[in-house]
């Protein structure tokens, strides 16, 4: 059975990210995954500490015990992963970014990819409707991720205040998640 991993970075758990990030889930589990969901807003979850332990060849994960863990162990046999955020202040959120700098154990102290191989869905929620406006901001998250040896499958973008996002865009998620898996 496939295995996608979700990341929650909205604070908002009943947002419109989580909205289609719940799309995104229904068509993975449609086509056959497990789903696996992490809330990046969690009091649990430490920032990168700058400790270098990932950098020893022996160390594949974060030596930090807390929420992000089991994450490690996730990502070994994860086929997928879809990181869902709003826009804060022009850029992914604080819990968003946490993530990203929590993945330097998915590189290797040659910074190859440990963990390579798997699809990714990004799925992105901002007040405007311009959705080019933070192309700039999305492209390096969606390049830090690249950067993991993982291919960039679909993208998600709503700009609606906060509103529910359109129906064919719930589609759109939803046939994103289906595209994880097959
Ligand atoms: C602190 C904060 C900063 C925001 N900054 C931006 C911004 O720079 N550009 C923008 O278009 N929307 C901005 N927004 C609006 C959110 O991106 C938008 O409402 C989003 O859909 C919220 O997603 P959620 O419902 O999943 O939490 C901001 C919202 C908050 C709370």
């Amino acid at each position: 059975m496939s295995k996608v991993i979700i990341f929650q970075g909205s604070p908002k758990k009943k947002g419109t990210t989580a909205a289609l990030l719940a799309e995104v889930a229904k068509g993975a589990q449609a086509a056959g995954a497990e789903i696996v969901e992490y809330d990046l807003n969690n009091k649990e979850l430490r920032g990168c500490q700058g400790c270098m332990s990932c950098r020893k060849p022996e160390n594949t994960a974060c030596v930090q015990n807390d929420y992000l863990k089991p994450m490690y162990d996730d990502l070994k046999d994860a086929d997928a992963i879809v990181l869902g955020s709003p826009i804060y202040m022009g850029t992914v959120t604080a819990q968003a970014w946490t993530l990203i700098q929590r993945l330097y154990p998915a590189m290797g102290p040659d910074f190859a990819p440990r963990y390579p191989g798997k699809k990714f869905v990004t799925v992105i929620t901002q007040g405007s409707p311009n959705a080019a406006e933070y192309t700039p901001a999305v492209a390096a998250v969606q390049g830090f991720l690249g950067n993991l040896g993982w291919t960039l499958v679909d993208h998600i973008a709503w700009g609606g205040a906060g509103g529910e996002a359109p129906e064919d865009l719930k589609q759109a998620a939803f046939a994103a998640g289906q595209k994880l898996v097959s």
